[in-house]
């Protein structure tokens, strides 16, 4: 698919209108965009958001009005998910507790409101049994290999910290029980930006963990990692393809326990990266030796992809005047306001920067960041006193801000001067 490098609108709504209205940097989405890739995973039995993709209150009221049930990663994810409608129990369990550790505050919320366990390190056994006896639980297992658009999101294999490690399985059922807990069930995550192949390879191994842990289990996840396309050629994953593998050995498994088992999946960026644009303003146009540069008013401190993955944004630019007159083409590096020279959006991995051909601009027009819904906002930081972007939803051709642009005032928010 061959993204526009001139756009003059976002979800139907012209760019120079939402600036107008919210300003810059902005993160702009559209609610139609969500609600077509939760459509597209139907035929999952449990399509678990995680939300550490994209926390905004209005994208998981989304996601619930949609049947899409929540991941939380952190007591600030549960309280999100209480915030946005969910409740705390339930069959399947509408929040799941997914992590390799208990904070103190995560456990406190975990335990107080019964909220679902997935258990990534075997110590988490019996900090749960502790405060929530005879809990049920499931299991991640790190099943010794892993796949990731990048070494920093590739979550399986010796080197990563998570999952409980597939030779510890037995080991920790065996913990569960002497605990008084019942594992009911098995969770792999291999990575994000994965490809089929990779993630086939999963369901094979989640089913035979399943077996091993016995018949107490009645769901198994499928984990994240569903890749998204960033770059024009990159092509759209065959979900039903997927579907099928999976839903194929759930259905030999439950014949091996003799009893239904549930198939989740718990997707992040797939169902929010392309609904996603980050709207910045050009501020600086200039030359450095034969690069032409773009400077705009976001830089990594508004997404932080690039500098940390290497990872590719498809870019356009969108005039001050709104014209959609076509206009010349260059090669243009494009970087934002920070006082760090790897504020650059146009990077490879480590750090090599390259350009990107975009239509001519000049200081006033504004850059048009797309495929950014995932990990954006959410990774977002106030490095350089950086106030974090507004962020605006789209529905039903009607622009709603749905988070605040921070103010300075916010910046100073907690901190003291200790008196002499
Ligand atoms: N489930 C678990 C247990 C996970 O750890 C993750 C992602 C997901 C689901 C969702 O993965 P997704 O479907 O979004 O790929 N900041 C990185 C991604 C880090 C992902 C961490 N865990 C990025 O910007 O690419």
């Amino acid at each position: 698919m061959r993204r526009p490098r001139l756009q003059t609108a976002i979800a139907g709504i012209a760019v120079r209108d939402l600036v107008r209205d919210f300003g810059t940097p902005t993160y702009v989405y559209d609610a139609a965009v969500i609600t077509e890739r939760i459509a597209r995973l139907s035929r999952f039995d449990v399509v678990r958001y995680a939300q550490k993709a994209n926390g905004n209150l209005a994208v998981l009221d989304l996601m619930r009005r949609r049947g899409v049930l929540v991941d939380a990663v952190s007591a600030g994810e549960i309280q999100r998910a209480f915030a946005a409608g969910y409740g705390a129990g339930g069959d399947p369990p509408p929040i799941v507790y997914t992590a390799d550790v208990f904070d103190r505050d995560a456990l406190d919320l975990v335990a107080e409101h019964g909220i679902a366990v997935n258990c990534g390190s075997p110590d988490m056994i019996e900090q749960l049994a502790e405060r929530a006896p005879g809990a049920e639980l499931t299991l991640r297992v790190n099943p010794g290999f892993g796949h990731g658009h990048s070494r920093k999101t590739n979550t399986g294999g010796e080197h990563s910290k998570h999952g409980i490690w597939h030779e510890d399985l037995e080991d920790c059922v065996a913990r569960a029980r002497r605990a008084g807990l019942r594992v009911t069930g098995v969770h792999v995550h291999i990575g994000s930006g994965a490809d089929m192949e990779h993630l086939a390879l999963v369901a094979k191994a989640c089913c035979g963990f399943a077996r091993r842990v016995g018949p107490d289990v009645t769901a198994i996840s499928a984990g994240g990692g569903l890749p998204t396309p960033y770059r024009d050629e990159d092509r759209d994953v065959d979900v039903d393809a997927y579907f099928r593998i999976w839903d194929g050995e759930r259905r030999r498994l439950a014949e091996d326990l003799g009893h239904p088992v549930r198939l989740e999946i718990e997707p992040g960026r797939y169902l929010v990266a392309e609904s996603g644009w980050l709207v910045a303003e050009i501020r600086a146009v200039k030359r450095e030796g034969a690069n032409h540069f773009y400077l705009l008013d976001a830089g990594f401190n508004a997404l932080a992809r690039p500098i940390l993955y290497g990872a590719y944004h498809p870019m356009a630019v969108a005039p001050a005047d709104g014209s959609a007159a076509e206009r010349p083409l260059r090669d243009v590096v494009v970087g934002g306001p920070l006082c760090e020279s790897g504020d650059i959006f146009t990077q490879d991995d480590g750090g090599v920067v390259r350009s990107e051909r975009l239509p001519e601009a000049k200081v006033g027009d504004f850059l048009v960041i797309g495929c950014a819904g995932a990990y954006g906002f959410v990774m977002a930081s106030n490095y350089n006193g950086k106030p974090r972007p507004a962020e605006v939803l789209v529905h039903d051709g009607k622009a709603h801000l749905v988070r605040a642009r921070e103010t300075l005032a916010d910046l100073l928010r907690g901190e003291r001067i200790p008196s002499e």
